[in-house]
């Protein structure tokens, strides 16, 4: 049965984000590293990524996104049935950020927890919202993508801390009644991929059951790129195909933003024009889970999404993971 035949739509109807104040430039990372401006900047389109300050974690940054995201909303915080934060950075191994940020918004009711995907965990955390919604058994829920990735960097490895930064982002989504029809606004196709043979290309060398110690990132870049490029296209393709719709069809993608060669070259496989893509990872460079919101909020801010334009967004991250998600805006 087409995912366009359901009783529910989750609409997205507020988004919001959170940045830190301080701002790591190319430059100042070059006073540290082996690493240029220019080499940067050709090889991954970064110029600035932000880092949060000492003390604050990423269940602040995820409460910020969400409070801006349930102001926009105009709806407030005990109507949230469900939270949902896509982190691979939580404050503490346990309890969730969910937990936290649920009670840093005053909420005592409904339910909180954690998805785990690192990059592809916003696309993965609305995945599992929209069944959630289908289901009938929630009608506001608040997703999120927050991270301090910073905090895994190995700030010695030219080869990966200059890829990453922090920051949030949340979407508030609601239950409503479905139209089944190409128009319907919310979200209309989600896919989601893994395949744990590729551990050893993208981990973090540390965690509580191996080594009892956060670890840091590591990386093959080069082979994560080639797979990149072709679990997005192909997860994009299957997701249009799952609804009907073509690539000519979508009016932005807003992919996760690991490098800007990743999206362009993405984008030309589906013969789409790279206008069409929205660009953050100029300014807030790798922010893994929280990139595909931190990029719908500038988008949507800045004028360029608009109501019934059809969004793809797309993420690929360790594991590895991967997904898609098509949605009316
Ligand atoms: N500054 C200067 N030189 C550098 C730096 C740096 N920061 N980092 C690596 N180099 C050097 C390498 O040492 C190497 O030197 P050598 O030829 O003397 O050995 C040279 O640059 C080329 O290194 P490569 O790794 O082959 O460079 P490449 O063109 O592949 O770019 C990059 C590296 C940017 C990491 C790229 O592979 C990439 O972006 N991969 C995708 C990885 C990614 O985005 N992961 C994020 C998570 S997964 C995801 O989100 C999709």
């Amino acid at each position: 049965m087409s995912e366009l035949h359901v009783r529910w739509r989750s609409q997205v109807i507020a988004v919001g984000s959170y940045l830190p104040e301080k701002i790591l430039t190319n430059a100042a990372l070059a006073a540290t590293v082996e690493t240029t401006d220019e080499w940067i900047v050709e090889r991954t389109g970064i110029r600035q990524r932000h880092i949060a300050a000492d003390g604050e974690m990423t269940s602040d940054l995820a409460t910020e996104a969400a409070k801006q995201a349930l102001s926009h909303a105009g709806i407030p915080a005990e109507a949230i049935d469900m939270i949902v934060v896509a982190t691979a950075t939580p404050d503490e191994t346990f309890p969730s950020v969910a937990t936290k940020v649920q009670h840093k918004l005053g909420m005592t009711r409904g339910f909180a927890f954690d998805v785990q995907a690192v990059c592809s965990g916003f696309v993965y955390a609305l995945a599992v919202a929209d069944n959630f919604i289908k289901a009938g058994q929630v009608t506001n829920v608040l997703v999120i993508g927050a991270e301090t990735f910073s905090r895994l960097l190995d700030w010695t490895d030219r080869g990966t801390c200059v890829l990453f930064g922090d920051g949030a982002g949340a979407v508030v989504l609601r239950a409503e009644k479905a139209q089944n029809s190409k128009t319907d606004r919310g979200i209309l196709a989600t896919r989601l991929h893994s395949d744990g043979r590729h551990h050893d290309l993208l981990y973090v060398d540390g965690g509580p059951s191996s080594t009892r110690t956060v670890g840091h990132l590591r990386m093959k870049g080069r082979e994560v790129f080639r797979h990149a490029v072709t679990n997005l296209t192909a997860v994009v393709g299957d997701t249009l195909a799952d609804s009907g719709f073509m690539p000519a069809d979508i009016d932005w993608i807003v992919p996760h933003q690991a490098n800007r060669r990743i999206l362009e070259a993405t984008a030309t496989k589906l013969g789409m024009n790279v206008d069409r893509v929205i660009v953050t990872v100029d300014r807030h460079a790798n922010t893994s889970a929280a990139s595909v919101p931190l990029a719908l909020n500038v988008a949507v801010n800045d004028g360029r999404i608009k109501p019934g334009d059809l969004l793809m967004f797309e993420a690929m991250g360790g594991g590895f993971t991967w997904g898609a998600a098509l949605v009316r805006w």
